[in-house]
């Protein structure tokens, strides 16, 4: 028995050394024995759990230069920690681990853009902290006039800029009030020049009253009072995937889509009816499913999504932060309004740049 293992184990040495000469064959059999990596087609990096690692956060968000106010969770006295812990974990894969100086040099010389509502602003200011941790001595020159914000990691030139827009198409004042224009994008020509575009919009489509920023809708010479929003919604959507299909080249940029951030506002989704906030929430769902599944908009989302023709991805962020009730601000903002929507940075909205980090390095 023993000369048997011993000579096994010799085999097994031999093997090891003969395919250990050719490179490639040699990174081949150390792959077989490894996990896979997460860039591998037959991964979905969505699919998964949240599991506690210590090794989080991945940054000291009191280093991290402007947190928006409406985001930075521990400054407004926010006292449990916990949420702070979980690493997003695929089923058939790891992801990598963010690294800072590798996404810089990577990207030298080139700019990123995140397009759309709040929560782009809150993703982008996340990445800021992600890429600012790793290099906190480069200077960060802050430019941009609204909508845009534009910071860029001197050195390395990388510009990681926010463009504020509610709905990706446009809202143009006239005399009599003003106008969302479901067919019309002018925003477009400064896009185009970047090399990474993430784009996003939802939140604002079912705002009515005061939260509403347009008067009327026009689609080509009609102009309307108000229409199914979810109907709005798919039509806009479609105006931003035409505009990409005509005016993007996917050859120099990559383009992303966020998925649907989802919110926390009602208990019964989570087991806790007389809920109707995620004030009192401090650790994430266990498992991989949301209740209620994915909301509509996610799949008017993929339908849109389905019809271009150039290459875009969806950070299908939906249902990984479905699980996460615990990771909204609440009340602890300069505001102390309960917002279910946001994301507190550090956080949850951190993993979403590790997954878009995933994708393109
Ligand atoms: C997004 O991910 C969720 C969870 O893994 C999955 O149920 C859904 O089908 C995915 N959507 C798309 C369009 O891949
Ligand atoms: C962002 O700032 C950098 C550095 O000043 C500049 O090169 C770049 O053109 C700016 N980009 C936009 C879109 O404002
Ligand atoms: C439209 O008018 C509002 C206030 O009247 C202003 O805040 C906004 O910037 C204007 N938008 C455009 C596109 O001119």
């Amino acid at each position: 028995m023993g000369i048997e293992m011993r000579i096994n184990g010799w085999i097994r040495v031999a093997i090891f050394g003969v395919i250990c000469f050719c490179p490639w064959l040699c990174f081949a059999y150390a792959e077989g024995h490894v996990n896979q990596n997460a860039n591998k087609l037959s991964c979905n990096i969505y699919e998964g759990n949240w599991v506690q690692d210590n090794s989080y956060p991945l940054y000291d968000s009191s280093k991290c230069p402007h947190i928006e106010k409406e985001f930075d969770c521990l400054k407004y006295g926010r006292p449990d920690r916990e949420y702070l812990k979980y690493r997003w974990q695929p089923h058939n894969c790891n992801l990598p681990r963010f690294d800072g100086k590798s996404f810089l040099t990577k990207f030298k010389g080139k700019k990123i853009m995140f397009i759309g509502d709040s929560v782009s602003l809150n993703q982008w200011q996340s990445l800021i902290c992600m890429l600012h941790s790793s290099v906190p001595q480069l200077r960060i020159l802050e430019k941009g006039v609204a909508p845009i914000t534009n910071y860029t990691f001197q050195d390395y030139d990388v510009s990681v800029i926010v463009f504020h827009s509610t709905h990706l198409v446009d809202i143009v004042n006239r005399t009599n009030g003003r106008i969302l224009k479901l067919d019309s994008i002018y925003n477009g020509e400064i896009w185009k020049e970047m090399d990474v575009l993430v784009f996003n919009t939802w939140l604002w489509w079912y705002r009515t009253g005061p939260k509403q920023p347009w008067d009327y809708i026009q689609i080509g010479n009609k102009i309307i009072k108000d229409m199914d929003r979810m109907e709005a919604f798919k039509i806009g959507l479609t105006t931003w995937a035409k505009w990409v299909d005509t005016n993007v080249d996917t050859k120099k940029t990559k383009v992303f889509f966020q998925g649907i951030s989802p919110q926390h506002y009602h208990g019964t989704e989570w087991n806790k009816p007389e809920a109707t906030n995620c004030a009192k929430e401090t650790i994430p769902i266990t498992g991989s499913t949301y209740s209620i599944g994915l909301p509509t908009s996610s799949h008017v989302l993929q339908d849109v999504l389905n019809t271009l023709t150039k290459p875009v991805q969806l950070l299908n962020i939906t249902t990984l932060s479905q699980l996460r009730k615990d990771a909204h601000p609440s009340s602890y903002n300069a505001f102390r309004g309960m917002d279910c929507t946001h994301w507190c940075v550090a956080g949850l909205i951190d993993t979403w740049n590790v997954l878009l980090y995933t994708k393109l390095m």
